[in-house]
């Protein structure tokens, strides 16, 4: 059997992805769980081409940013990988990692200072969940690190109350109750409730309700609500801020959540979403709050700008907010096409929104103002607004 290698490394920083970056006779390693500072004895896991991935075997010398994680499947549980940092070098990590992907990928030379917004609540914050089932080894729980294995998890220290009390009634429920094909269920709580998908045993897709800086939306386990709802006020504050006008895009919308808000500030709005179960609450939600000045379109955004695009006058505001892969190259060419005067661009992948803002910068617009909100506190990833204005 081949001998494990393994080297003593010091860990720089964190990068993009939540590894700590350190280097060790001319390679570059890798290292997960790692706080910057840290003396470490690693073991290598895998090595690709001049990189190698490596995970702590022992800490000779803790970071002064290192805490002991508090959960017992810290390490195990694919779910957090910052436990080990204080909150405020979750937060420095974060904004490191934004100010890297902003210099590296969208090759922005001066780098503004990026303010990131403390979640309210660092624990028992998330409204949203996707519990992995495995039936035959009757467990309930996350994915382990780099496994489809799950990790069999009694309690969840990031998840909100009531989310927790509903993990424990999945737990207790007779595995006889569970249907053979289940393989995941995903989770949402609102201020009535909690909404299962698929619906088993006592367990329903409710709908369910949420407030927001006054505006009421509603929504399901089926459709895509964000998952700290602690700072979603004021992320849709920075992300609109002073946009008013004629026409106003709001692209990837999902449940409506920048719709709502800005259909008071637009005369005519456009949404476009492609679960067609999230359209039809952005539908409800605008028609409950008495906005009728809003379209909501059942489309990919890139079918969307292919064929429908054109059939509006100039359009004053685009705000996107795609999945982690980004918006699609269409989708940019589409938005430059349209020369909005003001853009916000809402990610949650520092990576992704670097590569896009790349083109946007080189399609004649400069930034005005970046902010990030911490919806994910004990996990690398992080939420950014970038706010652009046409030059
Ligand atoms: C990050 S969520 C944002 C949703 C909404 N803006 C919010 O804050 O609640 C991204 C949304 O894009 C939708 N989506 C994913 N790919 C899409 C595509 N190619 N075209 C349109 N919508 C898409 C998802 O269903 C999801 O609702």
């Amino acid at each position: 059997m081949a001998a494990v290698e393994e080297l003593e490394v010091e860990v720089e920083r964190i990068l993009p992805g939540g590894m700590g970056l350190a280097h060790a006779g001319g390679k570059t390693v890798f290292v997960s769980l790692a706080a910057p500072g840290d003396r470490v004895r690693v073991r290598i896991d895998r090595q690709q081409g001049d990189l190698l991935f490596a995970s702590i075997v022992e800490i000779l010398k803790p970071s002064p940013l290192r805490i002991e994680p508090p959960c017992p499947y810290f390490g195990r549980c694919g779910g957090c990988d910052f436990q080990q940092l204080t909150y405020e070098a979750q937060l420095a990590a974060k904004a490191d990692i934004i100010r890297d992907c902003l210099h590296r990928i969208a090759r922005l030379e001066n780098v503004p200072e990026i303010l990131v917004t403390p979640s309210p609540r660092d624990w028992r914050y998330r409204m949203r969940a996707t519990w992995q089932i495995d039936r035959e080894q009757r467990q309930i729980g996350y994915y382990e690190r780099g496994s489809r294995r799950v990790c069999d998890v009694a309690d969840c220290a990031v998840l909100l109350p009531e989310l927790q009390e509903t993990l424990e009634r999945v737990r207790a429920t007779e595995w006889s109750m569970f249907p053979p094909a289940l393989k995941h269920l995903d989770v949402v709580a609102g201020e009535n409730g909690v909404s299962l998908s698929p619906p088993f045993a006592e367990f329903e897709t409710n709908e369910l309700s949420l407030t927001v800086r006054g505006e009421v939306y509603r929504f399901n386990a089926e459709a895509f609500f964000q998952i700290n709802p602690s700072l979603l006020g004021s992320l849709i504050d920075f992300a609109i801020a002073g946009a008013s006008g004629e026409t106003v895009l709001d692209l990837y919308c999902g449940v409506g959540l920048f719709t709502l808000p800005l259909a008071r500030r637009f005369r005519h709005v456009i949404a476009v979403e492609s679960n067609s179960i999230a359209v039809r609450f952005a539908r409800r939600n605008l028609q409950h709050a008495g906005l009728s000045n809003a379209r909501v379109v059942t489309a990919t955004v890139t079918d969307w700008f292919r064929s429908d695009s054109r059939t509006h006058g100039p359009v004053d505001f685009i705000l996107l907010d795609p999945p982690r892969a980004g918006a699609e190259s269409a989708v940019i060419k589409g938005i430059l096409d349209l020369h909005p005067s003001q853009i916000s661009y809402v990610s949650c992948d520092p990576a992704t929104l670097a590569r896009d803002l790349k083109k946007l910068l080189a399609g004649g617009y400069i930034i005005d103002a970046i902010v990030a909100f911490d919806l994910f506190p004990q996990t690398h990833h992080v939420e950014t607004v970038v706010r652009l204005t046409k030059t």
